[in-house]
């Protein structure tokens, strides 16, 4: 007799060997692919741009006369190190969300007071740990102390001891700008929450400006962000069992303007068949898949979202143009 639990348990079994074969993601990743690409419109995690080959393409789109946003966020960190180092002060702790390459942050690290533990978060366990160790070599007297977690789901930071010590939230490249306002305004909350009255929040956002500039800046000449985003697709053939065809899909970045957000898609350039994570969808010509989202402030609209999530605004420092701003929040 099959009894309703061996009934659910072998189900579960079957959904667990299922996961075991696309051994590379774990079952919340698969629920979230399946979620996001059956569905319509579909949209796929942004989360995949980052293998390795994407991050190279990454840094490539970096370096592009188009893609503005990481040399001027770097230029303002330049001319006003010193105010932010002040405001910063002698911190307990200064916690980067999503720490990757930890690049953007040798320039703080420099400056920032000799007492401030530099506390790395990001969710690739292994590459925190080597990234670590390399920081560890370059700043032999900064005291380092990673935590590999999900920033984007609530997580704990050890308690700071120190008593009256200052927690600052560190959160560059306008990586806030990916998440939906209402996740954004979530992430903010958590921040606050987790630096406690007195805390601070160092953050850069990209502003509103000319859709053009904007445009270009998410769809190159050169074309190194088409080859970035269709790059997600050989990274979700690789590990989710995709069966992606990339010479049939092609990059469209587009502002929207109500919305004031860069809306980057694969476009279907025919009709098709696709299998993802166990499941088969077809696309029609031209059905576009969304893969990241880019939201654009003006400062008075990013500092209410930030006041509404309990941050004062305490300085903002922008370039010549105003095309990107790094503002210091308290709470
Ligand atoms: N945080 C970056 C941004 O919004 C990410 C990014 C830049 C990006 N170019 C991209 C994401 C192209 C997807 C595709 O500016």
């Amino acid at each position: 007799m099959v009894t309703y639990s061996t009934e659910l348990a072998s189900a579960e079994n079957a959904e667990r060997a299922e996961v075991l074969e696309l051994h590379s993601i774990d079952r919340d990743s698969v629920i979230e692919l399946r979620r996001g690409f059956f569905s319509d419109p579909p949209s796929l995690p942004s989360k995949y741009f980052y293998d390795q080959a994407g991050s190279v393409l990454f840094d490539e789109i970096c370096e592009l006369d188009e893609y503005y946003p990481t040399r001027t966020e770097a230029s303002i960190m330049g001319a006003s190190v010193d105010a932010m180092v002040d405001a910063i002060g002698p911190a307990g702790r200064l916690i980067e969300y999503g720490s990757g390459s930890s690049l953007k942050t040798r320039l703080l690290l420099e400056h920032v007071h000799a007492d401030v533990t530099y506390v790395p978060v990001d969710i690739s366990s292994d590459y925190l740990t080597e990234v670590a160790e390399g920081l560890r070599l370059e700043f032999p007297r900064r005291r380092i102390a990673p935590i590999a977690a999900d920033f984007t789901r609530p997580f704990q930071l050890p308690s700071s001891g120190a008593g009256r010590a200052r927690d600052v939230v560190y959160f560059p490249g306008s990586t806030i700008g990916n998440f939906r306002p209402s996740f954004a305004a979530t992430l903010l909350s958590q921040m606050r929450n987790q630096v406690g009255t007195g805390g601070g929040l160092l953050i850069g956002f990209d502003l509103q400006k000319d859709s053009a500039v904007l445009e270009a800046a998410y769809d190159d000449r050169r074309g190194i962000t088409a080859l970035f985003n269709l790059n997600l697709l050989r990274h979700l053939n690789r590990v989710a069992g995709g069966d992606f065809d990339l010479d049939s899909y092609r990059h469209v970045a587009l502002y929207n303007d109500r919305d004031h957000r860069i809306e980057m898609y694969l476009e279907s350039c025919r009709e098709q068949t696709v299998t993802l994570a166990g499941h088969t969808r077809t696309l029609s010509k031209s059905h576009r898949i969304l893969t990241e989202l880019s939201h654009k402030y003006t400062i008075d609209g990013f500092t209410e979202m930030a006041a509404a999530s309990g941050w004062q605004r305490e300085q903002i420092w922008t370039d010549a143009n105003e095309y990107f701003a790094v503002g210091m929040f308290r709470s």
